[in-house]
């Protein structure tokens, strides 16, 4: 079996290494890793491959930046010459980015099978791109590998077919879990003394266009950090899309108790997280995985698709309230912190269940 890998953000590549792995330990051995380069950056892209021990991806089409549609269709033209030249059994994408979408149009139309991991979330909110990609990739996929319930239920809902709907679990946490111990290593290393000390911070991130394209959301989110970091040291490794917003706008952020970083790579990031004292964040992944690490998570967001990390664990969505952040970060300061589980099949299987799936198709 010929199986083609597609991944493109830095999203996706915790999600490509363990079904990629599980699929060798089935002895596939005719795997193809391409890189559609949507991020190309080195700590954007680069760093999690060596990390997550990810094979050297043997394809990079070299896409880079643009808008929705010039991003998204520069990976489709230059998808389609390479995928009918490899001619591979079965296509597997990865979350909700503009290289799924692309990858799962282009197979769509020249019918090759697709499986599409992580499917069925959905945030019922049509301005966000990644819901547009979800919406449209679940529709085409042939295979549809899901996380949790609330994705089956999402997708049997729009009219999927059962029978193409697989539950197989979290496959972020397959990655978090192998990694977590490497990860808590890092405390050792001077590089991570030198940022911070253990539970005395909170961590940020952002980079979702509806925070920061926007200059009024953006210096009132800031402002509110700026405003909090006198009470407790932020780190912050800011996204390209977040840093150019700010240098574009002029948006003041120079403060002693706001570290603003570079991006991270994937294991100094995971050991922040361990010793935060809560996450600030509107990234989807980063939902999950302080529910899994059982530590507080502020959403900078009016909706999820992961509802799960909001009923089942830590996650708080905050929206563009600001003074609600301010006051959900001071209460866990306070000690106050919500208390979650982990969901179920959050067990670092999902990877198996997946190759497994894919062996009797
Ligand atoms: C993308 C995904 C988002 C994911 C996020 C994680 C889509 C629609 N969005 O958003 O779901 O959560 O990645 O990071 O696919 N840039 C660089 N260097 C890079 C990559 C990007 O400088 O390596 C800059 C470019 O100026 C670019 C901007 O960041 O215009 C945004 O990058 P893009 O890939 O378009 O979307 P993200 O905001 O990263």
């Amino acid at each position: 079996m010929k199986i083609l890998h597609v991944v493109g953000a830095r999203p996706n590549f915790m999600k490509a290494a363990p079904v990629m792995k599980a699929l060798f330990k089935k002895n596939i051995q005719e795997q193809v890793l391409l890189h559609t380069g949507q991020h190309y950056d080195q700590n954007m892209s680069r760093v999690f491959f060596h990390e997550l021990e990810l094979p050297e991806p043997s394809i990079n089409l070299e896409v880079g930046s643009g808008t929705q549609a010039v991003q998204t269709a520069n990976i489709m033209v230059r998808f389609e010459k390479v995928v009918q030249k490899k001619t591979p059994d079965i296509v597997l994408i990865y979350g909700d980015v503009n290289s799924t979408i692309a990858a799962a149009i282009v197979c769509a139309k020249l019918r090759i099978a697709v499986g599409h991991v992580e499917a069925g979330l959905r945030s019922f909110d049509r301005t966000m791109p990644e819901e547009i990609n979800r919406i449209v990739t679940d529709r085409i996929s042939d295979t549809l590998f899901t996380p949790s319930v609330d994705a089956d239920d999402n997708l049997i809902r729009e009219g999927i077919d059962r029978n193409r709907i697989h539950l197989v679990g979290n496959i972020m946490i397959d990655t978090l879990s192998l990694l977590l111990p490497k990860a808590r290593q890092c405390w050792e290393e001077a590089r991570l003394r030198n940022i911070a000390d253990k539970k005395d911070y909170f961590l940020v991130t952002l980079h979702r266009p509806s925070n920061v394209d926007n200059p009024e959301v953006l210096s009132s989110i800031v402002k509110t950090l700026v405003s909090l970091s006198k009470q407790k040291q932020i780190i912050f490794p800011v996204h390209p899309r977040t840093k150019h917003r700010i240098h574009e706008m002029g948006i003041a952020c120079n403060t002693k108790g706001l570290k603003l970083l570079n991006p991270l790579g994937y294991l100094d990031f995971l050991a922040l997280q361990t010793e935060a004292v809560a996450l600030i964040t509107d990234s989807g992944g980063i939902q999950e995985e302080t529910t899994y690490l059982g530590i507080p998570c502020l959403t900078v967001r009016t909706n999820t698709e992961r509802p799960v990390t909001v009923t089942l664990g830590t996650n708080t969505l905050v929206g563009q309230d600001m003074n609600l952040l301010q006051t959900e970060a001071i209460r866990i300061l306070k000690g106050n912190k919500k208390q979650g589980k982990i969901p179920p099949l959050w067990d670092g299987s999902a990877g198996k269940r997946i190759a497994d799936i894919i062996m009797n198709l």
